[in-house]
């Protein structure tokens, strides 16, 4: 697909479409670092309608990284609650010990260092609060890309190329979230609205005929 075009298509549908989400406050790549670690890892376990509750109660409790530091484990693992995977939130805690000495990260592989924080957070963190060109990678962004690209079987590894030719290095945190609105309110697994899709002239998959067959089931 011709990267430029889709780009601007994609991006002009974000500057009118974007979800008002509550760790979306502040510039476009110049966020809150901490406001934007803590949904990341929030979400990758909570759906977003769940997860904005969580997330509002959550910096209720912890409104800073310091104060995150300060606070005993029990503390953080009951405003946890309701979240799963406590091993998310016992990391999270870790890390901010070590953010609250050494300052937040500003790079990916900075990012990549804190306990936690997978290739996923990194490239979520370095785009949104500090406009690095990282592209991120979940569930959504996977079937935008197959779909567009027509791939039925996408591998991790397919994927994250692609994200990361496809990213726009002009603003890289607008890109990363208009693909993840795109997923999760248009290109949606069961029902795409195809009709109003920003990426519609350069997707295969509605070319095709049946969007929803890419990507495949994942074979279980
Ligand atoms: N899901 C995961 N991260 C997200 C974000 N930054 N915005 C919207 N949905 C998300």
């Amino acid at each position: 697909a011709p990267a430029p075009a889709l780009r601007t298509a994609l991006l002009e549908w974000f500057d009118h479409a974007r979800r008002d989400l509550p760790w979306r406050q502040g510039p476009e790549g110049g966020r809150d670092p901490y406001r934007v670690w803590v949904a990341e890892i929030l979400l990758q376990q909570t759906q977003v309608s769940r997860g904005r509750l969580y997330y509002e109660r959550f910096l209720d409790t912890f409104p800073t990284v310091q104060a995150l530091a300060a606070a005993p484990q029990d503390a953080v693992l009951k405003a946890w609650e309701g979240c799963g995977y406590y091993a998310r939130a016992r990391n999270l805690h870790r890390a901010a010990g070590i953010v609250a000495q050494a300052g937040f990260p500003t790079t990916y592989d900075g990012w990549l260092a804190l306990p936690g924080v997978g290739p996923y957070t990194a490239a979520a963190v370095s785009s949104l609060a500090y406009g690095a060109a990282h592209a991120v990678s979940d569930g959504n962004v996977r079937r935008v890309l197959a779909r567009v690209q027509g791939e039925r079987q996408p591998t991790d590894a397919w994927v994250q190329a692609q994200a990361d030719a496809l990213l726009d290095p002009a603003r890289p945190a607008a890109w990363n979230e208009a693909v993840m609105d795109l997923g999760a309110t248009v290109c949606t697994p069961k029902a795409p609205d195809c009709p109003r899709c920003p990426l519609r002239e350069w997707c295969a998959a509605y070319a095709s005929g049946e969007p929803t067959a890419y990507p495949a089931p994942k074979r279980r």
